[in-house]
């Protein structure tokens, strides 16, 4: 079941403002992204980081894709950019794009090995020849979601005078696999909190460099920040660039 922050209209009206895209996120995808011709971002939400890129003056094909239509009704604020409504793993738009993006650890949101096969393949068949596929997802040994804790506390304003404040718990610990947790959203301007659930996978460097090998991608680079430090065992993140290759086989 789709996460109620990605379909809830109320939700996705507050992302950006929750979860701004950060600096270093900018700092290490936008230069890859005004780079490349075409651009597909997987999983954009809001769309924001197209909608920066076309602001700093990217003149070529922009394409964001979610299966979320209330993410895509704030992304659609923007006319200047193509945005799709659909699931990665059914994206047919063959050798289309020089690039393609997976940021805010939408990667993790691919839990079963079919759905990231699917994806995979998906992604790959969209890029030209030589297009790379770049993304990050969090590293398992940092256990990032033994910072999820009730006493963590998000608390934004919604841009019309109201707070909005954000609470973490965890409801199925890390299995050796993924994690499911809850976020409850408050607002002054709502008279009931919502809820919504989600089920995050957490590979490891090994597992994402087993499923891009099968889909025929070949891994150029990895950091384990978005600042490009190298990716060692405990570093937070698991950033890949990765070149479409010849198709591998299961
Ligand atoms: C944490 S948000 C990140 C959004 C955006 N990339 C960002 O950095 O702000 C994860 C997004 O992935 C999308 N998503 C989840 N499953 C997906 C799938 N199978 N294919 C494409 N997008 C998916 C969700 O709808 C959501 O908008």
């Amino acid at each position: 079941m789709p996460d109620l922050l990605y379909t809830e209209p109320r939700l996705a009206a507050v992302y950006d403002r929750l979860y701004p895209l950060s600096q270093p996120t900018l700092d290490f995808y936008l230069p890859l992204i005004m780079a490349a011709g075409s651009v597909l971002d997987v999983g954009c939400g809001t769309g924001a980081l197209l909608a920066v890129a076309r602001e700093a003056g990217h003149a070529g094909r922009l394409c964001g894709l979610d299966p979320a239509a209330a993410m895509l009704a704030q992304a659609r604020q923007r006319a200047d950019i193509e945005w799709i409504c659909g699931d990665a793993g059914a994206l047919r738009c063959p050798r289309e794009f020089d690039l393609a993006v997976m940021t805010g650890h939408a990667f993790q949101a691919l839990i079963e090995d079919a759905e990231l096969h699917a994806t995979l393949a998906a992604v790959r068949a969209t890029l030209k020849s030589g297009g790379r596929f770049v993304f990050e997802t969090r590293n398992p040994a940092d256990r990032a979601w033994e910072r999820w804790t009730p006493e963590r506390v998000l608390e934004v304003d919604d841009g019309q005078g109201n707070r909005v404040r954000v609470t973490w718990q965890i409801e199925v610990p890390f299995d050796g696999r993924t994690v499911s947790f809850a976020e409850t959203y408050t607002s002054t301007a709502w008279d009931t909190p919502r809820v919504s659930r989600s089920r995050l996978r957490f590979l490891d460097a090994d597992g994402v460099a087993r499923f891009l090998a099968q889909a025929g991608f070949v891994i150029e680079e990895q950091f384990g920040h978005f600042d490009r430090r190298p990716l060692t065992r405990e570093s937070p993140e698991i950033l890949t660039l990765a070149r479409a290759g010849r198709a591998g086989s299961r």
